[in-house]
């Protein structure tokens, strides 16, 4: 399966669903940005990460290889979206303060992605790859939902996932770092709502292909069965790498 065709078809349920990034962590981008007057938001999604950015910048362009995501984006008239590769920005040297990717660079020719960011940044400007890790949820419902993720989605992920997983720790990043805060995006759900963004796992998605629905279905039973309708504590850790272009 090519990267496009884990997302395309997507869109809908990736806006319904995915989780959005916490307030401060736009906020900090805009921070420790050189300035605030335009952001490039690539492999944008529905817009997830975009429309928090536009809180802050001026104007924001958001771009994404699929045209299925990009047609079900979240309307903004500071926003400009558009299907395009993250890897090839048609946009002018020195021209954003910010060029981000949440969720996505995983996906990318990374150091294709480098250069590109390099040249569009202004001096100094700021790259980050931002992601969020692993669900967290207390008690028995997360000891389920551990289980389904560590041991029966085992070997049913994209090789790309592990980044996720570490918070791109393991890619060389070639930008001077700048350190993350420590931030969480926390959300009450209820086992539907939880079961809502299971579906929209690539490792799910597989799990399907490979005739294994049974294995989603008892999953989805066991989690209902027990949170009934109790909201769940659900937490992600915010993660990624940070870092500033020369040329300052
Ligand atoms: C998990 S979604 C993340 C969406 C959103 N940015 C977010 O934070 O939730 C990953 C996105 O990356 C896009 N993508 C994958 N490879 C890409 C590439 N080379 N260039 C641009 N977008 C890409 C996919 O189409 C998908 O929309």
């Amino acid at each position: 399966m090519s990267d496009r065709q884990h997302f395309e078809a997507g869109g809908a349920d990736y806006a319904q669903f995915r989780p959005t990034y916490p307030p401060e962590l736009v906020a900090w981008l805009a921070s420790v940005a050189p300035s605030t007057d335009r952001a490039l938001d690539v492999g944008c999604g529905t817009g997830q990460l975009a429309t928090l950015l536009v809180e802050h910048f001026t104007a924001v362009v958001a771009t994404d290889v699929s045209g299925d995501q990009i047609a079900n984006a979240a309307a903004h008239p500071r926003v400009t979206y558009r299907v395009e590769p993250a890897e090839e920005p048609d946009e002018p040297d020195n021209s954003y303060g910010l060029v981000a990717a949440g969720q996505a660079a995983h996906w990318f020719d990374l150091p294709v992605f480098f250069q590109a960011a390099q040249r569009v940044a202004v001096g100094g400007g700021v790259v980050a790859l931002v992601t969020y890790g692993v669900v967290e949820v207390p008690g028995a419902p997360g000891a389920l939902i551990g289980g389904f993720y560590w041991d029966v989605l085992r070997g049913m992920w994209p090789p790309e996932r592990a980044h996720v997983e570490t918070g791109y720790r393991d890619i060389e990043f070639p930008f001077d770092q700048i350190e993350m805060p420590e931030m969480w995006i926390e959300r009450s759900w209820t086992a539907q709502e939880f079961l809502g963004y299971v579906s929209t796992w690539s490792g799910v998605k597989q799990l399907r292909r490979a005739g294994r629905e049974a294995e989603l279905d008892q999953f989805a039973a066991a989690l209902q069965a027990d949170a009934g309708d109790a909201l769940l504590d659900v937490r992600f850790p915010v993660l990624g790498r940070v870092g500033r272009v020369g040329g300052a």
